[in-house]
């Protein structure tokens, strides 16, 4: 039996699998992953399948052990014999499933988010009493801020109002709630909140290209050419890499408990430099046309424009660019780790593009 079990939710996701393959370099600790059937495939093959692609399925039975369960039920719908095994073992409790979805519905992201979020306290109060956890982790995100609401987000607070561009944050930030409720009532809790997750920092690699990717494809691929912001504004990116060592760090020490971290670039690229950077190295990319966002009259679209348009709604919060976030609780416990706030420069886009390029998802 481990002596020290970490029990994940999210596991199968980006950040997941990265986070797996960092604990299981740096740490002894067994890690129990919550999966779900899906597309016809049981939860433990999508297990199997996913972690052979990243090399590590020789770690299944080993230090790696998969349980079934799906967020939106009362304690994951978990077996007793796996629940019983989690109350034996489990010391520390990373939930991290969430829908990242940015136009996903208002029921969708309740459920699973805030739904999901309720159901892992549920679970985290039950192996606190009767097991012996010491430590409920969890992702939540920079932008529970609100991405379309300019001021300077604190770690350790939530704001009272803030103005959300989609339900994916709105939920988060409902979902945040829940947890600071918990902390409140003695639970050892650590809150993770990156901003946008993208590539690694020296080589751009990402398992899968979301969240902001999309966006930039369709302005590469001249599907899109107007954008409404300023050029000045600033989008905050994170390379995974970054979020991946700096969370392990974290969590690792002790002041960590009951705190806030913002895990997001100090100095983030700014529209212009994306746009110069973009259009320097690839000759290709359309000219894309920034618009004053109060001056920005949709009905001047073409049909097809406004169609697209219309369903990156979501994601404009993001071009906002004068929403910042303190960064003090992550400075000051990641000093003297070796590890370095990122740097999310010209030459860092360059690197994102150019492996996007790369791979051919991005075909300019
Ligand atoms: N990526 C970012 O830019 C970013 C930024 C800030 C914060 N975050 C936060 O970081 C966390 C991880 O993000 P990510 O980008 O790694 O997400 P992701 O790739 O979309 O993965 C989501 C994970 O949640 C699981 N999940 C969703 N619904 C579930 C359910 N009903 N039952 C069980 N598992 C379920 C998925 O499992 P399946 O494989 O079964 O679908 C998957 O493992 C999230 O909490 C997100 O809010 C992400």
């Amino acid at each position: 039996m481990p002596n020290n079990l970490i029990f994940m939710t999210g596991a199968t996701g980006v950040l997941g699998q990265d986070l797996v393959k960092e604990l299981l370099k740096t740490t002894d600790s067994h890690i129990a992953i919550l999966a779900r059937a899906k597309n016809r495939a049981s939860h433990s093959d999508r297990v199997k399948k996913i972690l052979k692609a990243i090399d590590l399925d020789s770690h299944l039975g080993k230090r790696l052990h998969v349980i079934e369960g799906d967020v939106t039920q009362h304690k994951f719908g978990i077996k007793k014999a796996d629940l019983e095994y989690l109350e034996r073992e489990c010391k520390v409790f990373y939930h991290i499933a969430a829908l990242t979805a940015l136009n996903g519905t208002e029921k969708e992201c309740q459920q699973i988010n805030v739904g999901g979020t309720e159901h892992a306290l549920e679970l985290a109060w039950d192996l606190r009493k009767k097991g012996k956890l010491e430590r409920f982790v969890y992702f939540s995100t920079a932008f529970v801020a609100g991405s379309i609401w300019n001021h300077c987000s604190k770690e350790d607070e939530l704001p009272v109002k803030p103005g959300f561009a989609n339900y994916y944050e709105s939920s988060k930030y409902k979902a945040e709630t829940k947890v600071r409720e918990a902390m409140a009532k003695g639970m050892p809790v650590t809150i993770i909140r990156p901003s946008i997750v993208v590539g690694h920092s020296e080589t751009g690699v990402v398992s899968e290209f979301n969240v902001i990717y999309p966006f930039i494809k369709l302005f590469a691929h001249g599907v899109l050419s107007k954008l409404p912001t300023h050029l000045e504004n600033t989008f905050n990116i994170v390379p995974i890499d970054f979020v991946i060592r700096a969370t392990c760090a974290i969590v690792k020490d002790p002041r960590s408990v009951n705190k806030a971290f913002h895990v997001v670039s100090p100095k983030p690229p700014s529209i212009g430099m994306l746009l110069e950077t973009g259009q320097q190295t690839y000759k290709t990319i359309p000219p894309i046309e920034v618009i004053d966002p109060k001056k920005f009259v949709k009905s001047q679209m073409n049909g097809q424009e406004q169609m697209v348009f219309a369903m990156l709604e979501p994601y404009l919060g993001y071009l906002n660019g004068h929403l910042t976030f303190d960064t003090t609780n992550t400075r000051d416990i990641l000093r003297g780790t070796g590890i370095s706030m990122p740097k999310t420069d010209r030459a860092f886009l360059k690197t994102l593009i150019g492996y996007a390029v790369k791979v051919g998802y991005l075909a300019i």
